[in-house]
């Protein structure tokens, strides 16, 4: 395998679970890897929830486990040697190998439902950036992503009033069934038999993805 001159590690990370870290992490290596991207995932979370969907879609992106923090500080760098993107989804919570994960990283995002205990949860993990950021001269950077939002209600209006100066993306994906049934399907939102719900969020992840991009390379 060539050695890459450019490589970037974005990871998927939150205190708080079902918050769809794994959901992002599989749509956003989907999406790279339609793209023509070198890409791999590392799957840190002892659910193998990434590892399950991408085999059950029977692709053929990379799935590397990896649940030990001193293998995810010392491997994270050799596998990066052979893709342009290393995804990592991380487990729900503020572990020792989510403090790894986030010295090994270019990218952070950490997604979040728009209620007031997801939202308190988050100023643990943007605490838990920011430390890195101290050590390691500002990176990584890091971005919220608002998922699973309900629009007009007032959880949602209220989330985006506490994190609108807290890095968050421009893109939300809303709470929706075809996004759910994604992982019972075997398949990502473009990849889903066409109805309403899956056609509008495939253009949501796809706003996302690109989004993403911009982030990961400005
Ligand atoms: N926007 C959404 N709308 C509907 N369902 C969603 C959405 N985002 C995620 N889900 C679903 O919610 C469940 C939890 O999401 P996911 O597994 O991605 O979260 P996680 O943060 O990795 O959770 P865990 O704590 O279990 O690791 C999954 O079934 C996923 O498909
Ligand atoms: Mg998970």
């Amino acid at each position: 395998m060539s050695e890459r001159t450019v490589m970037t590690v974005v990871s998927f990370i939150n205190q708080k679970g079902g918050c769809g870290l794994a959901a992002t992490t599989c749509h956003f290596a989907y999406w790279l890897h339609q793209k023509g991207k070198e890409v791999a995932v590392i799957d840190s979370d002892a659910q193998q929830s990434v590892s399950r969907w991408l085999t059950g879609m029977e692709s053929v992106i990379q799935c590397f486990v990896m649940h030990d923090p001193d293998q995810l500080m010392e491997d994270i760098p050799k596998v990066t040697a052979s893709f342009d993107y290393i995804l990592v989804d991380g487990s729900a919570g503020i572990t020792e190998a989510t403090r790894c994960i986030l010295l090994r990283s270019d990218v952070v995002i950490v997604p979040v439902q728009p209620t007031g205990l997801d939202l308190s949860s988050a100023n643990d993990a943007i605490r838990l950036v920011k430390q890195a950021q101290s050590v390691r001269g500002g990176l990584p950077k890091f971005h919220i992503l608002l998922n699973r939002v309900v629009r007009g209600t007032r959880l949602y209006s209220e989330a985006v009033q506490f994190l609108q100066d807290k890095h968050m993306l421009k893109t939300v994906i809303p709470q929706r069934q075809a996004i759910a049934d994604c992982f019972g399907q075997k398949s990502v939102v473009w990849t889903l038999p066409g109805n309403e719900s899956a056609k509008e969020a495939a253009k949501e992840f796809e706003a996302l993805c690109q989004e993403i991009m911009e982030v990961v390379t400005p």
